[in-house]
């Protein structure tokens, strides 16, 4: 664990380093983005299941946690989106600051805001990972029934239909959600983490 760590950025004599190193491995953000019905949820709640379970402290933010609560106000307009994602963003360096692997399910369709989360965070914290699905898969899946609005034209601005997604370019782990399950799917994730990143033994 390098010196800095246990330099507190904040008042207090408890910082990061001391709790990632009680924790045994360091805190992260893993950072879902895809279209709606790729799989981002499915994936990142099955990810924190199998980290809770080796024994990691974990926190899974999703649309329905947020979206409800911290960013109620926010509307689904580019704006609305930016800040929405600029706000879960501080939320998660406060998570991870608690020593916590943050996982985030949320479409991020632009490259702005792809690129902006990149720039918000320090080298080793965060990790894009784009679940690619094709648009007609999903609309196939169409698990909340909105792509079927969006094309009545009952929901404005819906991603993939009516308001673009921009395929991250360079995403640190792609998973395709046509041509592996899940399963295959959280064990790539896995993988990642122990070649990327050293995961500390989480047991
Ligand atoms: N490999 C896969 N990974 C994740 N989900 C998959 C996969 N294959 C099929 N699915 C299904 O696709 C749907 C994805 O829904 P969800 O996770 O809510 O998508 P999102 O959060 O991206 O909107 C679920 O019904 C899930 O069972
Ligand atoms: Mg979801």
């Amino acid at each position: 664990m390098p010196e800095n760590k246990y330099k507190c950025k904040f008042r207090g004599e408890v910082c990061r380093g001391h709790r990632e190193m009680r924790n045994g491995y360091r805190a992260m953000t893993l950072w879902f983005c895809g279209l709606s019905g790729a799989g981002k949820s499915t994936i990142a709640h099955a990810v924190e299941k199998r980290l809770f379970d080796e024994g990691a402290r974990t926190y899974t933010f999703d649309g329905d946690n947020v979206r409800h609560g911290l960013c109620g106000d926010l509307s689904f307009s580019p704006e609305g989106r930016a800040e929405n994602i600029r706000r879960i963003s501080e939320m998660t360096k406060l998570f991870m600051d608690a020593g916590t692997i943050c996982l985030c399910a949320f479409i991020t369709p632009e490259h702005n805001s792809q690129q902006r989360l990149r720039g918000m965070h320090e080298d080793g914290d965060f990790f894009l990972v784009h679940v690619d699905c094709p648009v007609e898969v999903c609309e196939e899946r169409d698990v909340k029934g909105y792509y079927k609005l969006a094309r009545e034209g009952k929901i404005k601005n819906y991603t993939g239909i009516s308001a673009p997604f921009d395929t991250p370019e360079s995403p640190d782990l792609r998973l395709d959600t046509t041509s592996c399950n899940i399963d295959e799917c959280v064990d790539q994730v896995f993988a990642f983490l122990k070649e990327k990143i050293s995961l500390l033994d989480v047991k």
